[in-house]
């Protein structure tokens, strides 16, 4: 039987059969796991009922393209809805969302919504007309005014899979509503369950509208430019790639290669100014996110310096390019080493991203003592329950970002309910409790495995390993897709902790 998967909370998806319509819930089997994918919301699979009426996926179908934020798969167009006043209209909001459509195959539709409330209509029509004639299809729309495009965008949504995304205050929702009146409960439902703010990230759902289905999503991801080559965003820009054919150089990039034809385009006003400029900035986003990621994160542990010269010891470290700093709370019980406490953090002063270990028992209990002092709050799984865990995680308010770790003999799958809500992993390779030890090989599998979750399924989980780092260790973590390490004894036995720091990098 075929179904579409239209929601995923947790492991529970829910599908809508491809003939009966009906909506089942059901889970994926344990197959996709070793096959290191899993089912998204979006996905066209095969699924089967078992005896005792439980439901589940066991083949997906091929699909025809893939975001990773929101994890959705299968969208036939997405609808960018620009407001032309209050706000603003934003050009470079613009030209970024279709960039990052054209890049993943997706057709997109442009709202120009509020157009009733422009005076200078003139320059906005050149607008209009610009990204028009790039082929995409362009509406005016406005819920005070019924003669703009209005009429023509009714049977949008008829039919397709859409996601519907735009501008932040643009009204969609009113626009909406306007458009189809009928609708309110189910405008009201997608700006319920979708709604602004901290769940639009973790939960994607198609929601039936107007005789298709929409997925509603603030924007793609953090909307930079990760994974795109220069060469991605030159052939986003639909206009500049066709000029290319006509460039002197092959791979011209427009920047500053001679005999350019969309410099010559750009010149004679063929292209818009605002496109050019957005182009250049994106190329420059494009390079400096590369540069970033390629370099492994590193977070010296403060927990192997010489306690005795404190400041010293911590001015050294603010003089080298370390991103974060690493503190390991111990309580004597959790582990048998004490350390420091919230007390002791407040006093360190460094512009560095903090990054605080919790090795102590029933943390979430004094998560609150540590939040004004630390960027980064990590405890461990085996230190509660997981019902516990979830539930912290579900509601939580603190503002602060938050990992889990877990200990060299914990699984690392307990954490698959969690990976949602998570901001970093911390894998120990080492027992944790001390500096100094032996890197544990048997990191570098859960350090794959959450590397690989979090590109199938789009989970914003920085993932860092603790202990045992050197030059040679580094280099392994870094090849399963590894994002920070934590290095203690390895820094400061050095001479020099900038030169240590470059060696893992
Ligand atoms: C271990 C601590 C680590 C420790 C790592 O319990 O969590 O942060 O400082 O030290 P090295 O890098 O020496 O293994
Ligand atoms: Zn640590």
């Amino acid at each position: 039987m075929t179904a579409r998967i239209i929601s995923l909370l947790a492991d529970l998806y829910k599908i809508q059969d491809l003939e009966t319509k009906e909506v089942l819930s059901g889970k994926a089997t344990g197959l996709f796991r070793y096959k290191k994918m899993s089912p998204k919301v979006g996905d066209i699979v095969e699924y089967d009922k078992l005896p005792d009426n439980q439901i589940y996926i066991t083949k997906i179908h091929e699909r025809k393209n893939d975001l990773v934020r929101p994890a959705i798969t299968n969208i036939d167009q997405a609808i960018v809805v620009m407001s032309v006043l209050e706000p603003c209209f934003n050009d470079n909001l613009l030209d970024r969302f279709l960039t990052i459509l054209e890049f993943n195959n997706i057709d997109a539709i442009i709202l120009f919504s509020k157009w009733d409330l422009l005076e200078n209509v003139e320059e906005m029509e050149k607008v209009f007309k610009y990204y028009q004639s790039l082929g995409y299809r362009c509406y005016k729309v406005s819920t005070k005014q019924d003669t703009l495009d209005n009429k023509q965008i009714s049977g949008l949504f008829k039919g397709k899979v859409s996601v519907l995304t735009g501008q932040s205050g643009v009204g969609k929702s009113s626009l909406l509503n306007y458009l189809y009146p009928n609708l309110t409960l189910k405008t009201n439902e997608i700006s319920k369950a979708l709604g602004r703010g901290k769940h639009t990230t973790r939960h994607v759902e198609l929601l039936e509208l107007s005789e298709g289905l929409v997925a509603d999503t603030p924007g793609f991801g953090t909307m930079d430019f990760s994974g795109f080559e220069e060469i991605d965003i030159m052939h986003s820009f639909k206009e500049f790639f066709e000029y290319s054919k006509e460039c002197k150089y092959n791979g011209c990039l427009h920047i500053k290669e001679p005999h350019c034809m969309v410099k010559t385009k750009l010149d004679s006003g063929e292209i818009l100014q605002t496109r050019y400029t957005n182009y250049l900035q994106f190329i420059e986003e494009c390079k400096k996110l590369r540069k970033w990621w390629l370099k492994m994160k590193v977070s010296p542990s403060i927990l192997s310096m010489d306690f005795s010269r404190k400041e010293e010891e911590i001015n050294k470290l603010n003089d080298t390019d370390a991103e974060y700093i690493h503190l390991d709370v111990m309580d004597g019980h959790f582990v048998s080493n004490t350390t420091f406490d919230e007390q002791f953090i407040k006093t360190i002063k460094s512009d560095k991203i903090f990054d605080t270990h919790l090795m102590i028992k029933e943390p979430l209990k004094q998560l609150h003592k540590y939040v004004p002092y630390t960027t980064y709050l990590t405890f461990h799984y085996e230190a509660e329950t997981k019902e516990n865990i979830l539930e912290y995680l579900k509601n939580k308010k603190d503002d602060c970002l938050i990992g889990l770790s877990i200990k060299p003999g914990t699984d690392v799958r307990v954490l698959d309910e969690m990976l949602p809500y998570l901001d970093l992993v911390l894998v120990m390779s080492v027992e944790p409790g001390k500096g100094g030890q032996k890197f544990m090989e048997s990191s570098l599998l859960k350090l794959e495995y959450l590397s690989n979750k979090k590109k199938v399924l789009g989970y914003k989980y920085l993932i860092e390993v603790d202990g045992g780092i050197n030059e040679q260790t580094a280099k392994l973590v870094k090849g399963v897709g590894c994002e920070i390490v934590v290095a203690g004894s390895y820094v400061f036995s050095s001479s020099d902790y900038q030169t240590a720091i470059d060696k893992i990098r």
